[in-house]
């Protein structure tokens, strides 16, 4: 018998020789520990299976849903416009660093966590980097840029993923090594493209925060779906949700006014192929893999992960790159996880 947690929408499937029927039982779920109760006089029973699915039928599907997604994306907290302002100022060569300075007076939050990022074993400087001042003439102008967009995104991205399997922190941890591996990528075969890797590599999976809360709701359909080990996590979600976390992160960039080139490295960090030739997406794409090879912040979908055949070639990148970039990416993100 098929059996559906009201609580957190899991199913599990109970042999029926198990099952005491013609009473009433109450026994705790193996994922939530939430109660199920089920009434297993035979109509009831049948009633149970039948309001089950009629909760499933009540949700939105299709287009419906479509849009109820895309309209939530709206509802994501903005990319902070200290982060958005501090990035204007340091890519415009006249400006000088008092103007950064102001501009951290009116954000003491993401100053201090900037000032932690900057202090992390990583840097080689703990202890040291007091001032946002301090960060800049001792990391460089390039590496503050890095910790202004990590600290702007670290708290939004450090949430657990229940439907992606992820725990606190875990997302964190892949969206780092990420960000790392797109860079090390860049600078050995389009040094110019480095600090737009690193953006897009940070930010590549942000769909997932949207996503996620829809994935707990119709689990029973993704799992339904992939039961035959034939399709990925990623097929799952454009099935069941109409569409996949890339999609939504892209939408995602758009209300944060990330530059095209990076959406679209994003939008395609999957099928690098479908971009029309972005460097960038396959930058990233690479990146990803390397990353769920490092097994830092795995989720349900780094299983069955695809790598585009073409990618290293396209990007003159060989076998022995990979393990050295991977030693690379795994220090980077544990050292600054940690912060
Ligand atoms: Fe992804
Ligand atoms: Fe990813």
């Amino acid at each position: 018998m098929r059996v559906n947690c009201l609580n957190c929408n899991k199913v599990f499937d109970i042999p029926d020789e198990r099952l005491p029927m013609g009473k009433k039982i109450a026994f705790p779920c193996p994922a939530c520990k939430g109660t199920i109760e089920l009434d297993l006089t035979s109509k009831s029973a049948i009633n149970s299976e039948f309001r089950s699915k009629k909760k499933q039928n009540d949700r939105p599907t299709g287009q419906v849903l479509k849009k109820k997604i895309l309209r939530n994306v709206k509802d994501l907290p903005p990319m902070p416009q200290t982060v958005l302002k501090a990035r204007e100022i340091m890519a415009n060569p006249k400006s000088d660093f008092k103007e950064l300075a102001n501009l951290f007076e009116t954000d003491q939050a993401i100053a201090a966590k900037i000032l932690k990022l900057a202090n992390s074993p990583y840097y080689g400087y703990s202890g040291k980097v007091t001032s946002i001042q301090r960060a800049s003439l001792v990391l460089g102008h390039k590496t503050l840029g890095e910790l202004i967009t990590m600290g702007g995104t670290a708290s939004l991205l450090s949430k657990s993923l229940v439907g992606y399997g992820l725990d606190a922190g875990a997302l964190w941890k892949h969206s780092l090594a990420v960000a790392f591996g797109s860079r090390i990528i860049a600078k050995k075969t389009e040094p110019s493209l480095s600090n737009d890797a690193f953006t897009s590599g940070l930010i590549h999976d942000s769909g997932k925060l949207i996503l996620d809360s829809y994935i707990q709701e119709r689990w029973e359909l993704f799992e339904e779906f992939m039961a035959d080990g034939e399709h990925t996590f990623l097929d799952a979600e454009k099935k069941v949700l109409e569409l996949d976390h890339t999609e939504v992160a892209s939408e995602v960039c758009k209300t944060w006014n990330i530059p095209k080139p990076l959406t679209v490295a994003i939008r395609y960090h999957h099928h690098p192929s479908r971009s029309n030739g972005s460097k960038l997406a396959y930058i990233v794409h690479v990146a990803d893999a390397i990353a769920m090879m490092t097994g830092l912040g795995l989720g349900i979908d780094g299983t069955l992960y695809q790598m585009d055949d073409k990618a290293m070639e396209f990007l003159g990148i060989q076998e022995d790159d990979m393990n050295e970039i991977m030693g690379k990416v795994l220090e980077a993100a544990q050292n600054i996880s940690e912060q």
